[in-house]
C-alpha cells in the first residue's frame, strides 16, 4: 500500500469505460496521484495532457501520468477496465473466455510490479474476472473487488426515483446476484425513505406492473444503451468512481458490489453481487440480509450460473 506520498491510483485500460473513471475522478479530486496504462500509448499521452490541462477546475489538485505496470508498485489502488467489450446482442457472460486471457497477463504484470493494494476491476464479466483476479494475483478476496451490481442498484434507484417522485438518494433499493441477466431485485427490503416499496402499491395494481416493468428495465439497460451508442460508459465510470472513494476516504459505506462468498447467503465459492461494507482495507464485511424464499432461490440460480461459467478455468 502507497504509505508515503498521497492516494495513489493505477487505471489498466484506458478505453470508453476506463477513460469516463478517468474523467470522473480528476472532476472529483478522489486522489493525488492517477496513472493511466493502456497498449495504446498515443492515446494515453493525449488523454494525460487533456485531464491535466483541466485539473484547475477539478476538485482537488491531482498529477495524472502515463504510466507502465511498474507504476503499480506503490499504488493504492488498481482499477483493471480493460478488456473486449460486450457487442449489440452480446451478453456478457460470452466474453469470458477472451478476457480470461486478458486478465492473466494483466495480473500477472501488476503483481510482478510488486502490487500489495487493491484490485477493482470493471471489465465483464466482472464477477467470474473478479474470481480469477482474486486467483491470479493471490491476494486475500477481500482485497480483489468487483463493480458487481453497484451501476444495477443505481439504475434501480434512479427508475424508482422517477415513478415516486423522489431523489435516488431517497430510494433504499438493491439489485444483487450476477452482474447480468440473472440479477434480482431485493423487493422484501425495497423502501421510500423508511416506508416499504411494498405498502406504497399494495392496493395499486397499475403500479405493482409499474415497478416489475423497471427492474426489467434496470437488468436490460445495458442492451439498450449498446444498441443506442455502441457501448455503457458513464454510469459504470461513476459507480467505479463511488467505490473509489469508499475505499481511499475509508468510508465505511455499503455498497452492492462483486464480493467473495465463504458461506455468505448460504453460499462459497464464487464473486456475486450483494451489499458490502466498503473501506480502507478493501471489503470489510458482507452485509446478509434475510432474503425471502423467492428472493433466496433466485440468488442461488444467479450463483450456479456463475459457477457453471467459472468451471472451465478452475485449476
Ligand atoms: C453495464 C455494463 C457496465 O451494465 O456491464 O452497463
Amino acid at each position: 500500500m502507497n504509505k508515503f506520498k498521497g492516494k495513489k491510483v493505477a487505471l489498466v485500460g484506458n478505453g470508453l469505460v476506463g477513460s469516463s473513471y478517468a474523467f470522473s475522478m480528476i472532476n472529483q479530486g478522489i486522489c493525488d496521484e492517477f496513472v493511466i496504462i493502456d497498449l495504446d500509448k498515443k492515446k494515453v499521452i493525449g488523454d494525460v495532457m487533456d485531464l491535466n490541462h483541466g485539473t484547475l477546475y477539478g476538485a482537488s489538485p491531482i498529477k495524472v501520468k502515463a504510466g507502465e505496470y511498474e507504476d503499480c508498485k506503490d499504488a493504492d489502488l488498481v482499477v483493471i477496465c480493460a478488456g473486449a467489450a460486450q457487442k449489440p446482442g452480446e451478453t456478457r457472460l460470452d466474453l469470458v473466455a477472451k478476457n480470461m486471457k486478458i486478465f492473466k497477463s494483466i495480473v500477472t504484470k501488476v503483481m510482478e510490479s510488486g502490487f500489495d493494494g487493491i484490485f477493482l476491476i470493471a471489465t465483464n464479466p466482472v464477477d467470474v474476472l473478479s474470481y480469477a483476479t482474486m486467483k491470479f494475483s493471490g491476494l486475500p478476496k477481500e482485497r480483489v473487488i468487483g463493480s458487481g451490481t453497484i451501476l444495477d442498484t443505481a439504475r434501480f434507484r434512479y427508475l424508482l426515483s422517477e415513478e415516486f417522485n423522489v431523489a435516488p438518494q431517497s430510494v433504499h433499493a438493491n439489485i444483487i446476484g450476477e452482474h447480468g441477466d440473472s440479477e434480482l431485485p431485493v423487493w422484501s427490503h425495497a423502501n421510500i425513505s423508511g416506508k416499504p416499496l411494498r405498502s406504497i402499491i399494495e392496493n395499486d395494481e397499475s403500479r405493482k406492473h409499474r415497478v416489475e416493468e423497471i427492474f426489467v428495465e434496470t437488468r436490460d439497460a445495458a442492451y439498450q444503451i449498446i444498441e443506442s451508442k455502441g457501448a455503457t460508459y458513464y454510469g459504470v465510470a461513476m459507480g467505479l468512481m463511488r467505490i473509489t472513494k469508499a475505499i481511499l476516504n475509508n468510508q465505511d459505506v455499503v455498497l452492492t458490489v462483486s464480493a467473495y462468498l465463504e458461506g455468505e447467503y448460504g453460499n462459497e465459492g464464487v464473486y456475486i453481487g450483494v451489499p458490502a461494507l466498503i473501506n480502507r482495507t478493501g471489503i470489510k464485511e458482507i452485509i446478509e440480509m434475510p432474503l425471502n424464499e423467492e428472493e433466496k432461490s433466485l440468488f442461488d440460480r444467479s450463483v450456479l450460473v456463475l459457477k457453471d461459467i467459472q468451471a472451465p478455468f478452475e485449476e
